[in-house]
């Protein structure tokens, strides 16, 4: 892919679906990396990394389908260097109108030796090869050194030179463990372009993992010194403290062209929803002060800074929050409002539901109207998404009714849909969520073990909806899952019953060895 006429236009490679699902308890279904592609689509992001397809069928389908429905961004799929990775990631992007191969392997002297057990120069040939073999499928090749910011020049000189010369298109530079510091990694980019004969040839790209909390600021000096594509996540999620931040790395860009001169095509009005979004599928909740999407990023709590702000908005305030696509809660209907209203609502919204879906949205929206006295953009999201993801799930929430108080025992009577058939079970336990949760392990018996289990409220008042994050582990493995309701218990059940699908999920995915990356 080419950066076209402007040599100051930054690629925006997003792998919310690749190294973001790395992260432990953030795998998602199909039909939630779906939704994600989409709007990555519409937010104007270049290239979607949707996944490393040897890694499990679910992986392999995932690349597969958003291949089908993504129209312009360009499809990536992630591939080691052996044959077999790279087929598989060329079967699965078949569909693609655009696709990409992007390979790597490790270069740093620690890697190689005890992660790879393998030579320098056999490192070397597998680049020749992989690349060779990759251009086969596509003109469009990218790879990465793995642990690059911790290699030793003149070999990922090397390196590099042949990759380039075996047909990579793009240099993606990783600061795989979040290693690196600013001016450090600024000046590994500048060297690469400098020093490789045939650096000309490529875009070179960064890959900055937030150990340090330097993720975002080491892909702005990339792009400093002469990189030309930003590797990202929505939110910053990824593996162990996450990726750079997408929404992060393109404000900066927009806010301060005075000392960043550089381009994307991202619409940053979408980023507010694309941060909900990814935060209610994954369940992994933004920190309120978060940059940019956190909760408070725009408000304005003292007393001096609200007067600044009634005076002159930028006496404090640096970008508008319309610019991330954040706009004031507005009330959006009642219960009087119909299926039109409602239909048209949720188009504005971004969200455009078949008939089944719809219905079934609706018919959750008139029975929150009747609870809850206004009803805001908020809880129209937190209902939508809850409904609409949860649609294909195996088990399924039906009914739930529960006996509390301060005198027991607290009991809880649910009904789930478990494959087709509804199944009742009464539990007592030690509190209503505990006898809740009891009774899910009735009617879905399973070992997994609950970690965390976490509750915030939607919007005001305290007819608010709860938004409930359980997280469960099982073998190592660790999902998240989230429910939304008014009644806290019904969204506890909920929650917990999303994370059991997302569980038999990941059951059925099974790690290659030395697939983190
Ligand atoms: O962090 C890393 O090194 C990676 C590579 C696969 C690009 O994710
Ligand atoms: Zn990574």
């Amino acid at each position: 892919m080419s950066t076209g006429t402007d040599p100051n236009r930054v690629v925006i490679f997003d792998t919310t679906l690749r190294d973001g699902e790395q992260s432990p308890g953030a795998s998602m279904n199909l039909e939630e990396k779906l939704r994600i592609a989409e709007l990555l689509e519409e937010m104007g992001v270049d290239v979607i990394e949707a996944g490393f397809p040897i890694a499990s069928n679910g992986d392999f389908e995932a690349v597969s389908e958003v291949s089908r429905i993504v129209r312009d961004a360009v499809v990536c799929g992630l591939a080691r260097s052996s044959r077999a990775d790279i087929d598989r990631a060329a079967e699965a992007l078949k569909p693609a109108r655009r696709s990409r191969i992007h390979t790597f392997i490790s270069t740093s002297p620690l890697h190689m030796k005890y992660k790879l057990q393998m030579e320098p120069e056999e490192v070397y040939k597998a680049v020749v090869a992989s690349v060779t073999h990759a251009r086969r499928f596509t003109d469009d090749v990218e790879w990465s050194p793995e642990d690059g910011s911790r290699s030793e020049h003149d070999f990922l000189c090397r390196c590099v030179e042949a990759a380039i010369g075996a047909g990579a298109t793009t240099i993606n530079i990783p600061d795989t463990v979040g290693y690196a510091v600013p001016e450090e990694f600024g000046a590994l980019i500048r060297m690469l372009i400098e020093r490789v004969p045939n650096s000309g040839k490529a875009i070179f790209s960064t890959h900055c993992h937030n150990d340090l909390g330097l993720a975002v600021a080491n892909s702005l000096a990339g792009v400093q010194n002469g990189a030309r594509q930003v590797e990202c996540t929505i939110n910053g999620l990824g593996e162990r403290a996450g990726n750079a931040a997408l929404e992060e790395v393109v404000m900066a860009l927009r806010t301060r062209p005075d000392r960043l001169p550089y381009t994307t095509g991202v619409k940053t009005e979408c980023i507010t929803r694309a941060s909900k979004l990814v935060s209610t599928i994954t369940g992994f909740v933004v920190q309120p002060n978060k940059a940019i999407v956190g909760a408070n990023a725009f408000a304005h709590e003292s007393g001096i800074h609200q007067d600044g702000m009634l005076k002159h908005a930028q006496t404090y305030e640096i970008m508008t929050p319309d610019s991330v696509g954040l706009n004031k809660s507005t009330l959006v209907m009642g219960k009087h409002s119909g299926r039109h209203a409602f239909r048209v609502k949720l188009k504005e919204m971004g969200y455009e539901l078949g008939d089944n879906a719809l219905q079934d949205a609706f018919r959750r929206f008139k029975a929150l109207a009747d609870k809850k006295k206004d009803v805001y953009d908020e809880d129209i999201v937190a209902l939508v998404d809850d409904e609409v993801l949860r649609a294909n799930d195996a088990i399924k929430f039906v009914s739930l009714q529960v006996v509390c108080g301060s005198v027991g025992p607290q009991t809880a009577e649910l009904t789930l849909d478990v494959r087709g058939e509804e199944k009742a079970f009464k539990a007592t336990g030690d509190g209503p969520v505990d006898a809740t949760f009891n009774a899910i392990k009735e009617l879905v018996p399973h070992t997994a073990r609950l970690q965390l289990y976490q509750v915030h409220a939607v919007t005001e008042g305290t007819d608010a909806q709860a938004e409930v994050t359980v997280r469960l582990e099982e073998g190592g493995k660790s999902v998240n899952g989230q429910g939304a309701d008014t009644d806290t218990l019904v969204a506890s059940a909920r929650a917990y019953v999303n994370a059991l699908n997302k569980l038999m999920v990941k059951r059925e995915k099974t790690a290659p060895a030395a697939m983190s990356a």
